[in-house]
């Protein structure tokens, strides 16, 4: 495929850094169906996946171009049966490599094989200290298995980053989560706040915390931090809606992390490709560093030249380059604009009343998150429990309008 934007663009001057992230999405397949997924919501008409000598190519030219980290995730990358081939190449290649994974397909004999093709690094996704919102999150019965798992992490010696993304249905637990972190044995523990876009954005309204909730899980976070020290460090990520404040998103486009989709589509970031006016070219029609260099879609956000007003005359526009593109573009539909969650946005009003809306139903005791488990409702052909679309292929079809080029996984 060979794609071009139709956006102006101006090349970068000077020349930008290379990646120093390579992230290789091996697979839009999961096992998982979380209400929260960050794969593009039209995941299901994107099934091709590139061959293991194209991913060795990519490996090989990404490093060659300067990236050092490297990490394989999905969907779920357990469920490419050359993981261990691709793990083994990268280490060879000297980068530091990362799984990131449900934990789904982790057994004995695969965790010897990663082990011998020297991978670095596991990431472990929890969505809860309970049972029951883990396995209604995922729709799975998937909450021992990650137990087992995670034993499993220590027993080979790995280090372990436990990753949990938080929100209105678990933030409340949060002091049980980090409590149960520790138990497990991590190094490290990513509160990941939740951000709005892909299929947390589909379900945002069961998902934003309210204020008071927020403060209390930072207040209990920091109780946690004083008691542990150093014993595992505890990362807890911005929720950028309540503090109104733009993230400096992926570290700035096309600046740091490199995103390969299954089918070898070259992004900035795991969700630009959904953004209108921009096409994104493909590792099998043109070389990493002609796309990191030279594409118009990894040019068209770098830098503070494409900014607009407030962005282009704000003090702080070097420091969150305006905030995050996919998050303007799914709440202004205008990838240009200042994120709406800076107050200087003239779409702030968006934002504030997704929050505002969110106090409201707090003091109806109805519409708490977790007394609605067990509900089950049809609609459509998308799957909803407890008000929440799932994430898989026939809701990503439903969801999404343009003809399907290859079927479904
Ligand atoms: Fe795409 Fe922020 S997620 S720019």
């Amino acid at each position: 495929m060979t794609t071009h934007s139709s956006a102006p663009h101006n090349p970068p001057s000077p020349r930008p850094a290379p990646p120093l992230w390579l992230l290789a999405e091996l697979t839009y397949r999961c096992p998982l169906h979380c209400a929260f997924c960050y794969n593009p919501v039209d995941f299901a008409r994107h099934s091709r996946e590139l061959e293991t000598e194209q991913w060795v190519r990519v490996l090989r030219e990404a490093r060659a171009l300067g990236a050092v980290q490297c990490g394989f995730s999905g969907g779920e990358p357990l469920l490419r049966e050359d993981l261990e081939v691709l793990v083994s190449e990268a280490r060879g290649l000297g980068y530091y490599t990362n799984l990131i994974t449900s934990g789904v397909g982790l057994n004995e004999a695969r965790a010897q094989r990663l082990k011998a093709a020297g991978l670095d690094h596991i990431q472990l996704s929890f969505q809860d200290s309970t049972r029951e919102v883990n396995d209604l999150l995922t729709n799975t019965h998937t909450w021992q298995l990650k137990h087992r798992v995670a034993a499993l992490i220590k027993q080979h010696g790995w280090p372990m980053v436990v990753n949990v993304v938080i929100h209105r249905l678990n933030i409340d637990h949060i002091g049980r989560i980090i409590e149960m972190a520790h138990e497990l044995g991590a190094e490290y523990l990513e509160l990941a706040n939740t951000q709005y876009y892909s299929w947390a954005h589909v379900n945002r309204d069961q998902w934003l915390p309210t204020r008071a909730q927020l403060q209390e899980a930072e207040a209990e976070t920091d109780r946690w931090r004083s008691t542990l020290g150093d014993k595992m460090r505890i990362f807890f990520v911005s929720p950028d809606y309540h503090e109104a404040k733009p993230k400096k998103c992926m570290n700035g486009w096309g600046n740091v992390f490199l995103t390969i989709a299954p089918d070898g589509v070259a992004l900035p970031c795991h969700t630009a490709r959904m953004l209108p006016g921009l096409a994104f070219e493909n590792v099998l029609d043109r070389s990493i560093e002609q796309i990191w260099y030279e594409s118009a879609g990894f040019n068209r956000y770098r830098g503070t030249g494409w900014m607009k007003e407030p962005c282009s005359s704000c003090p702080d526009k070097e420091k969150d380059l305006g905030g995050c593109r996919c998050q303007a573009y799914l709440l202004a539909q205008d990838a240009e604009a200042a994120d709406p969650v800076c107050p200087k946005s003239p779409h702030h009003g968006l934002v504030q009343a997704a929050l505002e809306q969110v106090e409201t139903r707090a003091l109806q005791p109805q519409a708490s998150g977790c007394s609605a488990l067990g509900q089950n409702q049809p609609h459509g052909t998308a799957q909803i429990h407890a008000g929440l679309i799932y994430r898989g292929p026939k809701e990503s079809l439903a969801l999404t309008s343009a003809p399907a080029s290859t079927a479904p996984p």
